[in-house]
């Protein structure tokens, strides 16, 4: 293989995929549309680029040797995942969809049916805004995703500031040919300057490839 299909060789990249999943009693949870396919595609695209490789998700993981996979279900324990995995990393790619709220009291025992119910919902922790005053971050590229309806652009712009992001990767989550649950994907990436490229309609395999090369380039 050429150096220049190498060019993540020695670094490690850490990728999360998947919609986490937060309990509200032994057999049921609050969830979301991912199916982690973004994320395993850039895990698998990293990993060709001879990065080592560290996939934090919720999902089944491609079977590749090249990958270490933590599994986990929570926000609480990706947290957890992301943050034993980070020292000593070049990259975070934050492709899950963290889920914004968690059961304030999750039962023990299964809910019976009953007329109405209501649930206590409070925030989880933002992984990628905790990181962002964190020593951790120095010298740490960190590439957030941000999945959209409305104002796309400037809803991205907010986010990578808010959460000190070196890149943002917008998603249209309103279209269903691209985005969550798709085959397919389409996105733009910002940093804090603007757009720094488009990636046109194309499965997500292909889609991680491009990603790879805006953000191995953008490595010092
Ligand atoms: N993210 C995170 N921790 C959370 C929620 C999101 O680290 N608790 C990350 C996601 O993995 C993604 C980025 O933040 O890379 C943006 O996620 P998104 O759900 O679009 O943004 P939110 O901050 O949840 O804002 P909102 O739901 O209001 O759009």
């Amino acid at each position: 293989m050429s150096s220049q299909a190498l060019a993540l060789a020695g670094r490690a990249v850490v990728i999360t995929a998947g919609g986490t999943r937060e309990p509200i009693d032994p057999v049921r949870y609050l969830g979301n549309r991912s199916t982690g396919r973004m994320g395993n595609a850039l895990a698998l695209a990293a990993a060709e680029l001879g990065a080592s490789v560290t996939l934090i998700t919720t999902v089944a993981a491609p079977d590749d040797r090249r990958i270490q996979v933590v599994a986990v279900d929570t926000a609480e324990e990706m947290n957890a995942a992301v943050r034993a995995a980070l020292p000593g990393s070049a990259v975070l790619i934050m492709a899950a969809a963290v889920a914004d709220y968690r059961v304030a009291e999750v039962a023990q025992r299964k809910l019976k049916k009953r007329d109405a119910l209501t649930l206590e919902l409070l925030p989880t922790v933002d992984i990628l805004r905790s990181l962002a005053t964190d020593p951790v971050r120095d010298g740490l590229m960190v590439v957030g995703f941000a999945a959209e309806t409305d104002d796309l652009e400037a809803n991205a712009m907010a986010k990578l500031a808010h959460k000190r992001l070196d890149l943002i990767v917008l998603n249209d989550v309103s279209r269903a040919d691209i985005g969550m649950a798709s085959d397919d994907n389409e996105v733009t990436v910002y940093d804090a300057g603007g757009v720094v490229g488009h990636i046109s309609q194309r499965a997500k395999p292909r889609v991680a490839a491009a990603l790879l090369d805006i953000i191995k380039r953008r490595l010092r």
